[in-house]
């Protein structure tokens, strides 16, 4: 019965597919280096903007890192509006709360520094704001917004999420009820700004939960299948920088230059899933998360080796590909290719210190089927995934991740 649904699976994922080649992504641009946040004076400035919402993450605003461009922008006669994040998960009432103060002071365009809940917000209260006052709720899913969202500018401030590229935001249900994607192109920000700087004050598990989860971003892309060209380059040069320097930037984040290197590998992972989508990993993610309030990047560095052990071998053309991309011996079969590839992130994540089991208090029957069928109802038809699995494969990865405490 599930080879029924399989089938079933692969023929809307290609149809979707036919589908994406129609479908136009608004004009994005990058500015990159030390110091180029301040270069959004200039860029406001000249398209007209004088009264931009900003929407700033708590710990961003606190320390003051915000305050050189605040400046620079009344000295040019910009006048912004500040929404602070409250501590917690962004839920439909954050999203909501951010729109009204928008909406009060008559904003023009949206600036986001923060790290992924400051963009999903703003990119929420963006979508609410174009539909003039729109309950959110009714965008989740895919391409449901189709009118066009004001001016958005973003700047990471941890190497993670990728949002500042990406045509996705993600909020959190009431009550523990799991987490809901907006996807839609014209949720892609106009304007990605990555400035090393704001990454100095990021704390070491922050750092490691963040670029582990811009690994498993372009980990999850590159198995999904078939890809084009892009992605596939995106997520290798991702993956190769993750790889070669993530234990480096765990350790001190003063080096701009690699603070640069690992905000442009999780830009070049998200730019990868937002077109090759993600898998398994971020599903399970997204529905644990959402009931026991744990780091996305986190929960996704601790699935990625079960799901990719659960792939088995439809996994190992990709995972051989990606060994041999990042240097590894040509020498070798397929499938200690992929075994090799498979260590690397291994030895990574025991580098890092993630646990190899997740603890979730009184986890059992009941919390393993009902957490898989919320990640099978997010996947399943969607995602490209080298294998398509039912609600119980997942119910039985979570068994093997989760430890009840
Ligand atoms: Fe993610």
């Amino acid at each position: 019965m599930f080879f029924l649904y399989s089938a079933y699976a692969r023929s809307y994922q290609w149809i979707l597919r036919v589908l994406a080649r129609f479908v136009s992504y608004p004009e994005h641009r990058l500015l990159e280096g030390e110091g180029s946040s301040l270069r959004l004076v200039g860029e406001l400035s000249s398209r007209g903007y004088v009264r931009p919402l900003f929407v700033l993450s708590d710990s961003v605003h606190r320390s003051g890192a915000d305050a050189p461009l605040l400046d620079g922008l009344k000295e040019k006669g910009i006048e912004p509006t500040l929404y602070v994040l409250p501590s917690g998960e962004p839920g439909f009432d954050t999203a909501n709360a951010c729109y009204l103060e928008m909406k009060r002071a008559n904003c023009d365009a949206i600036v986001a520094i923060g790290g992924g809940s400051a963009m999903d917000v703003a990119k929420s209260a963006g979508v609410i704001f174009a539909y003039k006052g729109k309950d959110i709720a009714s965008f989740r899913g895919l391409l449901k917004v189709h009118r066009k969202l004001p001016f958005m500018a973003f700047v990471p401030t941890t190497a993670g999420t990728g949002s500042e590229i990406t045509p996705v935001a993600v909020l959190s249900l009431p009550h523990g009820e799991g987490k809901v994607a907006i996807m839609s192109p014209r949720l892609t920000p106009s304007l990605a700004v990555l400035d090393p700087v704001y990454l100095k004050s990021l704390p070491e598990r922050p750092a490691v939960y963040g670029i582990l989860d811009a690994l498993t971003h372009a980990l999850e892309s590159f198995l999904n299948r078939p890809k084009d060209s892009q992605v596939a380059r995106d997520a290798i040069a991702a993956t190769r920088t993750i790889l070669e320097k993530g234990r480096l930037f765990a350790q001190n984040r003063n080096d701009l230059s690699l603070n640069l290197e690992m905000l442009k590998a999780s830009y070049l992972a998200g730019r990868a899933f937002a077109r090759g989508y993600v898998g398994y990993s971020h599903a399970l993610s997204h529905a644990i998360g959402g009931r026991y309030h744990l780091p996305h990047g986190y929960l996704n560095a601790v699935l990625l080796p079960y799901v990719l052990r659960a792939y088995g071998s439809k996994a190992y053309p990709a995972l051989a590909r990606l060994e041999e991309a990042i240097g590894g011996s040509n020498d070798l079969s397929m499938a200690k290719k992929a075994e090799a590839f498979i260590a690397r992130v291994n030895s990574l994540e025991r580098d890092l210190h993630i646990d190899q089991k997740l603890p979730l208090p009184s986890f059992g029957e009941e919390a393993a089927s009902s957490l898989a069928h919320e990640a099978a109802k997010e996947a399943n038809p969607l995602y490209h995934v080298p294998k398509i699995l039912s609600e119980e494969e997942l119910a039985l990865i979570l068994k093997s991740a989760v430890t009840s405490v």
